[in-house]
């Protein structure tokens, strides 16, 4: 154990869903605590970029293909990043899609691309990384939820069912595998602007209205995760799992009043 709080150094974390948004947020921070990376896009060369921002910040990372919708390429990942660094102690599950779209528009395709990616992806990522993580006992596994992972918004539907069951994942796996030495838990971000839903950033009156509805008076920003996420990748967080944390500036606390997704 590091003496010092916090600490990851010496720890590999894999993070999916890094050519772009909360998922480089999130490597980022980890990496500033210390922790060699491995970074997940479908087009590799996205990755390039912020590969080099990283090694630039003195650690080890690895940047590979991954695509959650193909049990194999999700196979071929974890053996190729086992291989390169011999053990994963963190997981970040963040790779993830959303269709917004009132309910009696949604279409077969549009349910499966989006419970195929958020739900069915990231339960075979973790089941793909865990066997190593248990078989050495030791484990951090973060599953990004969502506010949509414990409150309804309209145009959401299969968003909030992939995100529900992200919440109920995270609360199986941490009862199976807690007696391996592996945590699961769920960090659930609230808005923050990324490419997912520029289309509602680009709208002021949204802008305003969903400004207005959190009590912290803004949107998320690309620092808002970093203490949470270093948090549940730590050590210190041993005795912690099968948890949601929602990081929202504290819009779920009237989350009822936020018909935010009509767009
Ligand atoms: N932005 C928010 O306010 C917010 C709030 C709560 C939760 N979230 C969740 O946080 C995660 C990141 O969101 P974001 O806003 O940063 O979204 P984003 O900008 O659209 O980025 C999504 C990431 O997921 C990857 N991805 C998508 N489909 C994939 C697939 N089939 N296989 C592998 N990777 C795939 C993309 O990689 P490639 O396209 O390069 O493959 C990209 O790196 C998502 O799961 C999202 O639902 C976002």
């Amino acid at each position: 154990m590091s003496e010092k709080f916090f600490d990851l150094s010496g720890q590999v974390a894999l993070v999916t869903g890094t050519s772009r948004g909360l998922g480089q947020y999130l490597a980022r921070a980890l990496a500033r605590a210390g922790a060699d990376l491995i970074l997940t896009s479908r087009k590799r060369d996205t990755l390039s970029e912020f590969e080099q921002e990283i090694r630039a910040m003195g650690r080890k990372v690895l940047s590979l293909e991954l695509d959650v919708r193909d049990h194999a390429s999700i196979q071929s990942m974890a053996q190729q990043a086992e291989a390169a660094f011999g053990q994963i102690h963190i997981l970040v599950n963040n790779a993830g899609c959303n269709v917004r779209k009132p309910a009696l528009d949604v279409t077969w395709e549009d349910w499966n691309l989006v419970l195929d990616t958020n739900l069915r992806g990231s339960f075979f990522v973790a089941q793909a990384v865990a066997r190593g993580m248990i078989a050495r006992g030791y484990g951090r596994i973060i599953n990004i939820g969502s506010v949509t992972s414990v409150f309804g918004f309209a145009g959401l539907a299969p968003y909030g069912a992939s995100r529900g069951g992200i919440r109920q994942l995270t609360m199986s796996l941490a009862d199976d595998w807690g007696r391996h030495g592996v945590t699961v838990n769920c960090l659930a971000p609230g808005w923050f602007r990324t490419e997912q839903n520029k289309v509602l950033y680009e709208d002021p009156e949204w802008v305003a209205y969903i400004t207005d509805r959190i009590p912290v008076k803004r949107p998320g920003q690309p620092h808002d995760l970093d203490g949470a996420v270093v948090f549940l990748a730590s050590e210190e967080s041993r005795y912690v799992t099968g948890q949601t944390l929602l990081v929202d500036g504290g819009i779920s606390t009237g989350a009822t009043r936020a018909t935010v997704a009509r767009k």
